[in-house]
């Protein structure tokens, strides 16, 4: 596997200033998340740096990545950059950075959608994904750390990810693909 620091140059030089720094900050809360849930704080921070490796390729050059996937995509994930970059970043972190880890690629592979029944890591790189400091804010950052205090806090976490989303989705008439429903129905049922 590559080193922390020689990925941070790759991202540095491939991602916008933006993506980067976003990258950066996930990869803080990822490990400040996993400290909370008892997880292995150094893998959270390695998968949370990767997680975006693919965001800024060309739509076609992600595209020729999943064709290479070793794993069968759902439907409507070809569809746009904002679902593709996720399964093209578990090939590309694969093929660049040498990650073998399957739980690492696999939390990179599902950090924009999720699933029912996520790994820890998966949990921890989704909601790390969402609520890093750098892009949106110490302030919210902070608060839903500390809700962590009690880790079994995390799906809650998550599903007010989800409930964001869909709103949002449904404000703007954009179609809700099922797995998002799926796991906001399984999330609901699981915190009852
Ligand atoms: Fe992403
Ligand atoms: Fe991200």
């Amino acid at each position: 596997m590559v080193c922390t620091d020689e990925i941070k140059e790759w991202l540095r030089v491939n991602l916008t200033a933006e993506k980067y720094v976003h990258s950066l900050g996930t990869a803080e809360a990822a490990k400040a998340i996993a400290e909370k849930c008892a997880y292995d704080e150094d893998k959270a921070y390695f998968a949370g740096l990767v997680h975006d490796c693919a965001k800024n390729l060309p739509f076609e050059k992600q595209l020729e990545l999943v064709r290479r996937a070793p794993f069968e995509l759902m439907e409507g994930e070809t569809d746009n950059a904002k679902i593709l970059h996720a399964p093209a970043g578990a090939v590309l972190a694969r093929e660049i950075f040498n990650v073998e880890d399957e739980e690492i690629l696999s939390a990179v592979r599902w950090h924009t959608l999720g699933h029912v029944g996520m790994s820890m890591l998966e949990k921890i790189i989704f909601l790390a994904d969402k609520i890093e400091p750098e892009t949106r804010g110490r302030e919210d950052y902070e608060k839903r750390l500390k809700a962590l205090d009690n880790p079994e806090m995390l799906e809650k976490e998550i599903l007010d990810c989800y409930i964001y989303t869909i709103k949002s989705l449904v404000d703007r008439q954009l179609k809700i693909c099922n797995q998002t429903i799926d796991v906001y129905n399984y999330l609901l049922k699981f915190l009852k």
